[in-house]
This record gives structure tokens, sequence and C-alpha cells, in this order.
């Protein structure tokens, strides 16, 4: 219920308003009061019905008053809230705060381990007087085997389980294959450049393989090839332990022993003596399997165009793959492709 209007009611509520707007801090604050005061269920919307109904000299005296009253106030409350907003966005905007300039530590990229292995083997065998030499991956037939002594029909071929490419291969009439071996760049580094010829040939080879820790359907290997005059298996022999000290950082030893491979012979297989600590702290060591080797194949020379009465080499092949998780002590194949970050910034 409102009081009937009056000067004195007037100025009454006027310094009651005075006093309680002086103690408003919030805009939800504010809005309570500015509905109790000009809003219209306030005192004021009803006096200005009573005003209609009072006399001529009543309503000359308090109509200014009370349209004074309501300026007044409507004003007052603009501008606190434009006071309050104002006081919030700068709040907000000191806690919401960001320093464009400053500067943040950036995530630092770094090679991937098998990148960083291949430059280090690369810079090996450069230093040996090594060529580094690459082919493609889509490979015919002839280079990926029979020029490398496995015949079509030959069970070597099944060796390794290969994808095959529907289409022919642009520069021959055979069915082309993902290349399961670096040595079809045996074939076509001879091809191209004759003997005398030293290159390493570092690449991905495909195999269709069933994915497990130890397995994948594409992994890297390092083929190795010199011919030239007077060539022996102990140049093959010096160049693969100076290679393993160097990536190991330390001598290392290795044996060699028969193996079978059709574009060698003698076909060879190296191991590698590798010495670790087993789980009660003991110092221990075996023979690892590292990698296939031998005397390159006359046939392989004289498909390549070279004179196997004159010139003679070796030839390796081995897993980078495999090298690298050795290294590192990396226990499953599928983390080197599984771009894991917490993986990766470990190297
Ligand atoms: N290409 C063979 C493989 O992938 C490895 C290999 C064996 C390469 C003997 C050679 C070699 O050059 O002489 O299993």
């Amino acid at each position: 219920m409102t009081e009937n209007v009056t000067p004195e009611r007037l100025s009454q509520v006027h310094e009651q308003a005075l006093s309680d707007f002086s103690s408003i801090d919030s805009l939800e604050s504010l809005q309570v009061f500015t509905a109790k005061v000009v809003g219209k269920k306030s005192s004021l919307g009803s006096w200005f019905k009573e005003l209609k109904a009072l006399d001529v000299e009543a309503k000359k005296e308090l109509g200014p008053k009370l349209q004074q009253f309501k300026t007044y106030w409507e004003q007052a409350c603009v501008a606190k809230q434009n006071e309050l907003e104002a006081a919030a966005l700068n709040q907000k905007l000191k806690s919401d705060f960001i320093d464009v300039t400053q500067s943040y530590p950036a995530q630092k990229g770094a090679l991937h381990p098998l990148s960083q292995v291949q430059r280090h083997i690369e810079t090996i065998f450069t230093g040996m007087g090594f060529e580094i030499a690459d082919g493609p991956e889509v490979e015919t037939e002839w280079h990926n085997f029979d020029a490398l002594n496995v015949p079509a029909n030959h069970p070597a071929r099944d060796m390794q389980d290969t994808f095959f490419v529907s289409s022919a291969h642009e520069d021959s009439h055979q069915n082309s294959v993902l290349r399961t071996q670096t040595s079809n760049i045996q074939i076509r580094k001879m091809l191209e450049k004759g003997a005398p010829v030293r290159i390493i040939a570092p690449g991905r080879v495909y195999r269709n393989e069933d994915v497990d820790a130890t397995h994948d359907a594409m992994f890297y290997q390092v083929e190795g090839l010199v011919v030239d005059k007077d060539i022996s298996v102990s140049h093959l022999k010096g160049t693969l332990e100076t290679m393993l000290s160097a990536v190991f950082s330390k001598p290392m030893k290795i044996r060699i022993r028969p193996g079978y491979f059709p574009f060698v012979e003698p076909g060879l297989e190296v191991d590698i003596w590798w010495e670790y600590t087993d789980k009660n702290g003991e110092e221990k060591g075996r023979w690892l399997e590292f990698c296939g080797a031998g005397m390159v194949h006359p046939n392989v020379l004289r498909n390549s165009g070279v004179d196997p009465e004159e010139f003679s080499g070796f030839a390796f092949g081995f897993g980078l793959t495999r090298l690298v998780m050795m290294k590192y002590g990396i226990e499953d194949i599928r983390l080197l492709s599984s771009n894991k970050r917490e993986f990766l910034q470990q190297f």
C-alpha cells in the first residue's frame, strides 16, 4: 500500500532513496532499487494516478516535483547501471587477460628415430666411400625377383609374401609388386652405372605379413653392394663391423655363417654379439641374427650387365627397423608408425 502523495512524503522517499542508492554494489541490487523507486509498480506510479484527482493548486505544486523526482532517479539509475557494467567489464578483462606478446616455449619437433639412425648410417657409409642410392617402391617383378636370380615359380619367391600391384609397370610388360626387399637397387644401380660400384640403399619394403609386435607390412631395410676387382668376404666383415661399432658407439663383434639367398653365392648369415643386462642385473651376451649377405651371384652380375669374370662383389641387406629397435630397446614395431608423442619424444 502506498501512502498519499504530499511534498513531505515525496522528500522523505527521496531521502530514503538516496541512502539506499549509496549502498548499491551490483547490477542485481540496482535492478531491485530501480523497480522500487521508478518502476511501474513503484509509489511513483500510483502517485501520478493520484495527481489527476487533485485540485489545480496541488497539481501545480506537486506535478513538477513528481516529474523532477522521476527524471532524477531515472538518470541516476542509468548512470549507476553504466558504472556497474563498466566495472564488471574491467574485472572480466583483468581476470581473462591473455598477454599475446608473451612467448611460450614451442613444442619442439625432432627427427623420427628411424630417420636419425638412417642418417647416421648414411654418414658412416659415405665416410667409407659409398654412394647413397634410391629407387622405386612399386617395382617390376623382374627387378625385384627375376634379375636377382629368383625366376618365376622358384620356391624362393615364397620366402617373401608379396603384394602385387594390378596394373603393369610403366616400363615393362610385367606385373608390378611393392618391392619386398631393397635388393632391387643392386640391379638398377649396376644397370645404370656398371662396375665398379659401392652403394647403400636405405628404403621401405613391403610384405604381406600379419601385423604384430615384431612384424609390420612395411618396414625399412638398408641394402649394401660393393662390386670391384678382388672383393672378398673379409671386406664384407670389415664393413659391417665398422658400421655396427659406429651405430652402437662401441666395438661390435659379428660372426658369419652359411645361409641361403638366391642372389649370392656363397650366401651368408651375419650374427651380432649382443650384450645386455638380464632381470637379475647380470651381464649376459648372445648371438642375434642381423642380416643376410654374400658374394654377388654371377647371374646377378650378368643380368645387370657386369662381367663376372672381371668383377666380384659382396652384398648385404639388413632391417633398419630392427636395428633401430635393438639400439633403443623398442619392443613393439607398431610404435614406430604410431605417431604417439609420448613415444617419439624419447628420442
Ligand atoms: N634381400 C634379403 C631379404 O630381404 C636380404 C639380403 C640377403 C640382401 C642377402 C642381400 C643379400 O643383399 O646378399 O631377406
